[in-house]
């Protein structure tokens, strides 16, 4: 099973790397971390120009890249001798660099490496790294789109086999293959990688997704078999519920096509495809929905069924299909898998046939249920995120939308029925659920132990990529159940819940962007999930408020107060990354969306929205939250034309941006009382956060959001959109002491009554009782995960030298706690910023990554100075003392890239 890798794992890992013996004069810095498309050596890349990343490792206070050169070549010992291509030397720090040689080849490995040039001049070069790429084009697919003959309606779900003949000594092999629906793959009767619910979702009729396996191992010269069991996923929604994706556009018997790519020995080359000559039949999983569950007898099981050997006589014909979309492209992203098995905490034995589990924490996955009863036993495995007093499973809080034909789909409820052979197991291959309780119940008496069952975890596995540990252990739990509602919520997309909806909301999404990439490293998902966006989008700019979409989402809930993902998404992984390609992607995207807004909405103010949703007790007029939000949209918009070098644009949308905030102000601005609105914390934060409160006035309506704070006894009263703001309106304006008192708070409402009540993840209502709206696995309060980073970390990236490459540091050293840690893994490597108390004074600790600088913001009140290292900082060395103070009268420095203890007394 996989864990989590700590940070500083990774670092002790790198660090021995540095140790390899280097090919040129010794260096203390070395390129490592080689990534391509931001994964490491993938395989079935589809990019024409694949981006190139690394870090340097270089320990030493200023290091820094002076110079790079890229080596790629079709060799994997000698880059000179397969040399593909051979960038020049060129001077500068850059560190993610697009390929810019002549056309790559489909199905090719490329090895290649870096060299550097340090701060010195020395040149170090890397181990070498590889990729290999995919189709590259779909006229390269050789084989057939294939299902059984039966239509949607049907459960079970089809098994598809063939036996091949390898003539030949195998070299390598790969399996490519695209999926409408979901698959498992075998080969020779073994299950191929680990992933789950693979090919991730998708506009399947505008995109379909393939997977690359390396299947070298797994096949043998002589007789292979291959297994591709099929499941319905979102291309055949067989549930009914009220967003109608039973009715979606592309719904269809799920399909495939394969090709296996052999390389055998003398170099020559073999596909074998999907085609007429597979044979189908229906296995022992009788019903599959990833919305509800999973149905399985295992009485029907062929044993061998996807090994050579079987005897498949009585397996019927192959139906040729078209192809779902027109648009086959490789998914390069990290797969979703069973990430973390959990073991439950307790059993409860009500019967000898009911039995209920607890994880002791609420999650997103699967149940596996060992368990050895008569053939026929039925056993019934009900998912559940609360008990009801009687201590039976209770669903009542997340399946309200679910819309039932009959009792034979039961909601998050697995059925297993035995083959009674002994021991069994069973985990569901093609649903996961959103629970901490599993109530089994049988129809005949069965043993079951607290070992019976195992829960596991499941979510797309990004890199963890940041780490918050402090003193107050009521933040530290509300920073893990975010991050366990945040993964719980991503699938290859971002979702609200794991189990009343697992719909792509795009304002849950917007709003947790940042708690995402400061914990993980995404973009890979983000990439994929904006393309879905490009997808989905209408002519005229629309986006639906859900994505993917069956269709359901273009008349509800679309307002730029949620799909403005189009355009906070891409401006944020350009912070974060320093990538600008996700823009330029979406620019046309977020232009036609802006427009279409502007064509709506002339007067620059617009009530298009939905507003700040599951508010504590005010509600916030929908015109003031949306128009805030388009105001963001025109901003970002601005600013990624001068990015992109469109300056007629770039004038265009500054000035459209200029006219939205005067409308805003005009209409909501009560300059005497320095106020907005009715003076509610969502709207004095929207108004601050959004950067839509005239400069001049930003100190004093700050204060006045601290005062309504206060008043409101330093309890939230705001929906969704108000909590992404509220904390950072605080401490990015000089109330970080306010923010913290409301991010610490335990009584209700916040975020430290759901922990105090036992919470492990987020939920979607303040109120724990209340009636409605209450999934206790939602990440749209999510902000505060992002927050700890900046609002107390005070790690945050430059816009004006995104990705990190220049850190700002501005930590808060707030009342009320005395110890503070926040890790962020940039791509220039480990940012840390560490405060305690101690005394009186604040030793504060900060590592810059190599080839990395910082801009320091600090507190360093009239008659304090600030030491580094036990010396007074005048202003020499290392740390430059910049132009006074800022606007809160914070010293400002700059660093170079280092380690640096500072202390402030
Ligand atoms: C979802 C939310 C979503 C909202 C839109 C709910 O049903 O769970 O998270 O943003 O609808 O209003």
């Amino acid at each position: 099973m996989r864990t989590f890798l700590h940070p500083f794992f990774c670092c002790t890992l790198l660090f021995f790397l540095c140790l390899l013996p280097a090919a040129h004069a010794y260096t203390p810095s070395r390129p490592a971390g080689l990534k391509v498309e931001y994964l490491v050596n993938p395989i079935g890349i589809d990019a024409a120009q694949p981006r190139f990343s690394w870090r340097l490792i270089d320990e030493r206070t200023g290091a820094k890249q002076t110079a790079y050169q890229l080596f790629l070549s079709t060799d994997s010992q000698d880059l000179k001798k397969g040399m593909v291509w051979q960038s020049a030397k060129i001077s500068g720090a850059a560190s993610l660099v697009a390929y810019a040689g002549k056309s790559l080849q489909p199905f090719t490995r490329y090895y290649w490496r870096v060299d550097i040039w340090d701060k010195d001049g020395l040149q170090a070069s890397s181990a070498i790294a590889s990729f290999e790429t995919g189709m590259m084009d779909k006229r390269n697919w050789q084989g057939a789109w294939i299902s059984d003959v039966n239509d949607e309606a049907v459960k079970p779900a089809g098994q598809f086999r063939k036996v091949f003949e390898a003539p030949k000594k195998i070299r390598s092999a790969r399996a490519y293959i695209a999926v409408a629906g979901l698959y498992e793959l075998y080969i020779n009767g073994q299950r191929i990688g680990d992933q789950r619910l693979d090919p991730m979702y998708t506009r399947f009729d505008r995109r379909t997704l393939y997977v690359t396996h390396d299947v070298t191992t797994q096949l043998q010269a002589g007789k292979n078999a291959i297994g591709v069991l099929l499941g319905n996923g979102w291309y055949n929604h067989q549930s009914t519920a009220v967003w109608y994706f039973h009715k979606a556009p592309w719904r269809a018997r799920p399909a495939f096509c394969l090709d296996l790519r052999i390389t055998y020995e003398d170099g020559s080359i073999e596909t074998i495809t999907s085609g007429k000559d597979w044979k189908t039949a229906l296995g022992p999983v009788v019903f599959n929905s990833i919305y509800t569950a999973e149905h399985y007898d295992a009485r029907l099981e062929q044993a061998g069924w996807n090994t050579a050997n079987f005897d498949d006589s009585k397996w019927k014909a192959v139906l040729l299909r078209a192809a779902p979309s027109n648009n086959i492209v490789a998914q390069a992203l990290h797969p979703i898998r069973a990430v973390e098995e959990i073991a439950p905490q307790s059993m409860n034995r009500i019967s000898d046939t009911v039995y209920v589990f607890d994880l002791g924490r609420n999650i997103s996955g699967v149940s596996r249920i060992k368990v050895s009863g008569e053939a026929g036993t039925i056993l019934r495995l009900k998912h559940a995120e609360q008990l009801y007093s009687n201590g039976r499973a209770d669903l009542s809080n997340i399946d309200v939308h679910y819309r039932p034909t009959d009792d034979k789909d039961p909601f998050q409820t697995d059925i297993f029925i035995l083959a009674g052979k002994g021991e069994e197991s069973f985990m569901p291959r093609f649903n996961y659920k959103g629970f901490q309780f599993v109530e089994v119940t049988s129809n005949k008496p069965v043993t079951l132990t607290k070992e019976s069952l195992t829960g596991y975890f499941m979510h797309s596995q990004v890199p963890v990529a940041g780490q918050i540990k402090s003193s107050n252990n009521t933040i530290n739990k509300i920073w893990w159940a975010t991050n366990n509602a945040y993964l719980s919520n991503l699938f290859g997309y971002p979702t609200d819940c794991p189990q009343r909806e697992k719909n792509g909301w795009t304002g849950d999404a917007q709003i947790a962007i940042e708690t995402g990439l400061y914990g993980f490293d995404g973009i890979t998902v983000y990439e994929k999930w904006l393309a879905d966006h490009r997808d989905e989008q209408q002519p005229n700019g629309v986006l639906p408020s859900i994505i993917p979409t069956g269709g359901w989402g273009y008349e509800w809930g679309n307002g730029p107060d949620w799909t403005s993902t189009i355009a906070i998404i891409p401006w944020n992984i350009y912070l974060f990354y320093g990538d600008k390609k996700l823009l330029a992607d979406c620019y046309d995207n977020i232009k036609l969306y802006v427009d279409h807004i502007n064509e709506l909405y002339p007067s620059g103010l617009t009530t298009w929205g939905l507003g700040d949703w599951v508010p504590v007790k005010s509600k916030s007029p929908v015109e003031f939250t949306s128009t805030a939000y388009y105001f963001a949209d025109a901003t970002i918009l601005a600013k990624a034309a001068k990015l992109l070098g469109k300056e007629a644009d770039h004038k265009k949308y500054s000035a459209l941006a200029a006219k939205i905030k005067d409308a805003f102000n005009g209409k909501y601005f009560n300059k005497d009382k320095f106020t907005y609105g009715s003076g509610l914390q969502t709207e004095l934060s929207v108004a601050l956060y959004w950067g839509l409160v005239p400069v001049e006035h930003k100190s004093k309506v700050a204060e006045t959001l601290a005062k309504r704070v206060e008043q409101d006894n330093f309890h939230l009263d705001v929906g969704l959109l108000g909590t992404k703001a509220i904390l950072n309106a605080l401490s990015e304006n000089g109330y970080g002491d306010v923010a913290y008192k409301l991010a610490a708070q335990e009584t209700y409402p916040s975020w430290g009554w759901w922990i105090v009540n036992g919470a492990t993840t987020l939920y979607e209502n303040w109120d724990i009782n209340a009636g409605s709206d209450l999934s206790r696995n939602h990440i749209m309060f999510g902000e505060i995960g992002g927050w700890l980073y900046k609002g107390i970390g005070g790690i945050k990236p430059d816009e004006g030298a995104a990705g990190f490459r220049n850190v700002i540091l501005e930590p808060n050293f707030v009342a009320g706690l005395d110890q503070f840690e926040a890790v962020h893994e940039g791509p220039y490597g480990n940012i840390i910023a560490t405060w305690k108390r101690n005394a009186g004074m604040i030793n504060w600790s900060v590592t810059v990554p190599a080839n990395s600088t910082a801009t320091i913001y600090l507190p360093v009140a009239d008659g304090q100075q600030l030491y580094e290292n036990g010396k007074l900082v005048t202003g020499a060395g290392g740390v430059i003392r910049g132009a006074g103070r800022n606007g809160w009268g914070k010293q400002v420095y700059q660093v170079s890239a280092g380690t640096y203890h500072f202390e402030i007394r």
